[in-house]
């Protein structure tokens, strides 16, 4: 079985359940996976259904040429389809764009020309100003402009809202994504709200923007308006692709609770994903804390790549730079065990006791690991992982003696010891260490405490 070509690969992309970061959330949140299409990102789908329109209507003929103003995933997938059927592309981008979407595009042969970010959207220097003006000047062009043209929506009302549906059996009960051109969103709520009208959608907004305050009082506030960083979502127009009665409610997330929401996604999940998908989870989970049952399936979009912030909310000094993780220059080990919200005592288990017994310990506490003692003498460990492999090898095991299964006790560390210097002293042949407090109680500290330390 193959393609005909790579455009052939868009769409059903799969869904995803989020596991950790919705501890204590009633109901099913799953992802939609958008990075499984070939260009990286969810605009693959509107790319091939904007062009295909403009073949059928004529706008588009043979050796034209493609002028968009993107923020680079419609540029690249517009680059893709157009390699495909022989066109050109010319693309220009506001410099608030990463440097990886920039040169991906130019890998894809397309030529880009970067354009000031804070500029109105009629300045002559805008983006959208420059894209109009190539167009007029370049004979047998075709404009798709993502944010008016209706076969944005049209591609995520023919293919993402089906997918969806189908993939959850029907059960979706809440629609979540960020909102930029408004596509995604109002083209896969459509269809949902078609198939059951109880469906719930909620947008995404970034601060910065004109969406939530427009849909709440109507009124289009040019106040609202201000420079952010987050890239794809919010917006200073109000594009045709946004039909105000297709979004329930719009939340708003800040740049930096999406960037920390999105390196959380990479390390609790799995989900190495862009900056807009870290706002999309961090604004649906704030609204599903409060409003998913039980018996709720939420869908979120997540729309593109983690490649293209590498330099940005994937880089530690940026992140720092921008103030994204303050607490990471002085969280120590005393800050953890100070902020953590039960004060009981450390769980241990005896040499003696039984693996079994040991087992029934991490079960019914959801602990992976467990200093071992005698007598008040840390003299080993345990970790769910190892027992679990040495089980698979000897299920005989499980009545033997913790002594002699253990492994060699955890470190015991400084209480100030940054959490730079404890991560370096976590891995996988280490998973915890131990602190020793002014009153003589030990402390574990293990990878999840990181972790929590570092996202806070
Ligand atoms: C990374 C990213 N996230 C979210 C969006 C918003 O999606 P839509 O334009 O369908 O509203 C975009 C669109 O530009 C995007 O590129």
């Amino acid at each position: 079985m193959y393609y005909n070509s790579i455009i052939d690969t868009i769409g059903n992309t799969p869904l995803v359940r989020l596991n950790k970061i919705t501890e204590g959330i009633k109901g099913t949140v799953l992802a939609k996976m958008e990075y499984f299409n070939p260009g990286n990102s969810m605009k693959d789908r509107i790319a091939l259904s904007m062009i295909e329109d403009a073949e059928a209507s004529g706008i588009l003929k043979p050796g034209g040429t493609i002028i968009e103003g993107t923020s680079g995933n419609t540029g690249m997938g517009l680059a893709l389809v157009a390699i495909a059927k022989g066109y050109k592309c010319v693309f220009t981008l506001a410099d608030k764009q990463s440097q990886e979407k920039i040169d991906i595009l130019r890998a894809v042969g397309a030529e880009v020309i970067v354009c000031p970010t804070n500029v109105s959207p009629d300045d002559p220097r805008s983006y959208y100003s420059i894209a109009k003006k190539i167009k007029q000047e370049t004979p047998n062009s075709f404009y798709p402009n993502q944010y008016d043209n209706i076969n944005n929506t049209k591609a995520h009302y023919e293919t993402t809202g089906p997918e969806i549906w189908e993939q959850t059996e029907g059960k979706i009960t809440h629609l979540a994504a960020g909102v930029g051109t408004g596509g995604s969103m109002c083209g896969t709520a459509k269809y949902l709200k078609e198939q059951n009208p109880a469906v719930i959608s909620v947008g995404i907004d970034t601060y910065g923007s004109v969406f939530k305050k427009y849909k709440e009082t109507g009124q289009f506030d040019e106040k609202e308006v201000y420079p952010y960083l987050t890239e794809g979502i919010g917006e200073d127009i109000l594009p045709k692709n946004v039909d105000f009665d297709l979004i329930d409610t719009f939340i708003k997330v800040t740049d930096k609770d999406g960037a920390i929401m999105t390196r959380r996604l990479a390390r609790e999940e799995g989900l190495f994903v862009g900056w807009s998908c870290g706002s999309a989870v961090f604004g649906s989970l704030e609204y599903a804390r409060k409003n998913l049952a039980e018996d709720d399936t939420m869908v979120i979009i997540l729309p593109d790549h983690g490649t293209r912030y590498l330099g940005k909310i994937y880089n530690d000094n940026w992140m720092k730079d921008h103030g994204y993780v303050e607490s990471m220059d002085f969280a120590n080990a005393r800050d953890i065990v100070q902020n953590r919200s039960t004060n009981s005592s450390l769980l241990t288990v005896e040499a003696h006791q039984s693996v079994d017994e040991a087992i029934r310990m991490l079960h019914s506490r959801s602990i992976s690991q467990l200093p071992v003692t005698i007598n008040d003498e840390f003299v080993g460990s345990l970790t769910d992982s190892k027992i679990l492999r040495q089980l698979i090898e000897n299920p005989e095991l499980k009545d033997k003696s913790v002594s002699q299964v253990m492994d060699p006790p955890f470190q015991f560390v400084a209480m100030d010891n940054t959490l730079d210097v404890l991560s370096s002293l976590i891995n996988k042949d280490n998973k915890a260490l131990l602190v020793r407090d002014e009153q003589d109680q030990v402390h574990i500290i293990t990878q999840h405490d990181l972790l929590m330390a570092m996202t806070k």
